[in-house]
């Protein structure tokens, strides 16, 4: 049996005291995992990751890294026990070079993490060819490997995704989770929030759908895939 990487148990959290988004959330994404949730637009499912990188306050329920509880732990020191994040907007800078914003990844890093920039170029050689070149003249899908490959640099074991696929192209889409499955297989454990559920689930082990703040359905991808509970009500009109 694979090791937890990450549990929620039970949390609660918001934006405003005394008024949570998420209404007690549990989830659990073991090693070597690629988990997805899902969910109607407002679920909960920004928030739930925002929750777990403490940018936002969490005012019930616990977080465990590796075992080990880490509620409410500041954001630089979840980083630090291994958990990368891209947001789902503004995850590059678009005025500085590519360069520069691989190197805002790794400014307080030591000389490990400055060698893994160097794994990092060898393994995006469109990175490394325009180095020099604005984020913002990237096209949508490069930008989305630009900000996969920032989340690198700290050598996650569980990298979170927020939406990474959104406003892509059928072309970029593909290539995008081609390059998340690649990241998965090299042995890091993915929770990926996306809105194209089917795509999502079909390329999960397991998957979680978010409504309201709450749990609704949980489980494999493709059980969850052929539920005819959560293809009625999340899946139909996809
Ligand atoms: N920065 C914010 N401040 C206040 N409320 C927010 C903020 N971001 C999101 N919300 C609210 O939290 C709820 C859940 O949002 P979100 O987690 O972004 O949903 P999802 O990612 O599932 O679409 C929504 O009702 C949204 O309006
Ligand atoms: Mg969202």
């Amino acid at each position: 049996m694979n090791k937890t990487v990450l549990e929620c148990n039970g949390i609660a959290a918001g934006y405003v005291k005394d008024l949570n988004i998420l209404q007690g959330v549990d989830l659990v994404v073991k090693e070597k995992e690629i988990v997805s949730i899902i969910g109607p637009n407002g679920a909960g499912k920004s928030t739930l990751l925002k929750a777990i990188m403490g940018l936002i306050n969490v005012s019930g329920g616990r977080f465990y890294i590796n075992g080990i509880e880490k509620t409410n732990l500041a954001t630089h020191k979840i980083v630090n026990e291994g958990i990368g994040y891209v947001p789902q907007v503004a995850n590059v800078f678009p005025s500085l070079t590519i360069e520069e914003n691989l190197e805002i990844g790794s400014w307080s890093l030591n000389k490990q993490q400055k060698e893994n920039l160097k794994q990092i170029y060898e393994q995006f050689s469109l990175l490394k060819d325009r180095k020099k070149d604005k984020a913002g003249n990237l096209s949508g899908g490069q930008r989305q490997i630009l900000a996969l490959a920032r989340a690198l640099i700290t050598k996650p074991t569980l990298l979170l995704l927020d939406e990474p696929s959104a406003g892509l192209s059928p072309v970029a889409i593909n290539e995008v989770f081609s390059i998340i499955n690649d990241i998965n297989e090299s042995g890091v454990s993915i929770l990926l929030v996306e809105q194209n559920a089917k795509r999502a689930l079909s390329f999960s082990d397991r998957g979680y759908v978010l409504d309201q703040g709450r749990n609704a359905y949980q489980g494999k991808g493709e059980d969850l895939l052929n539920d005819p509970r959560v293809i009625d009500l999340y899946l139909g009109k996809l």
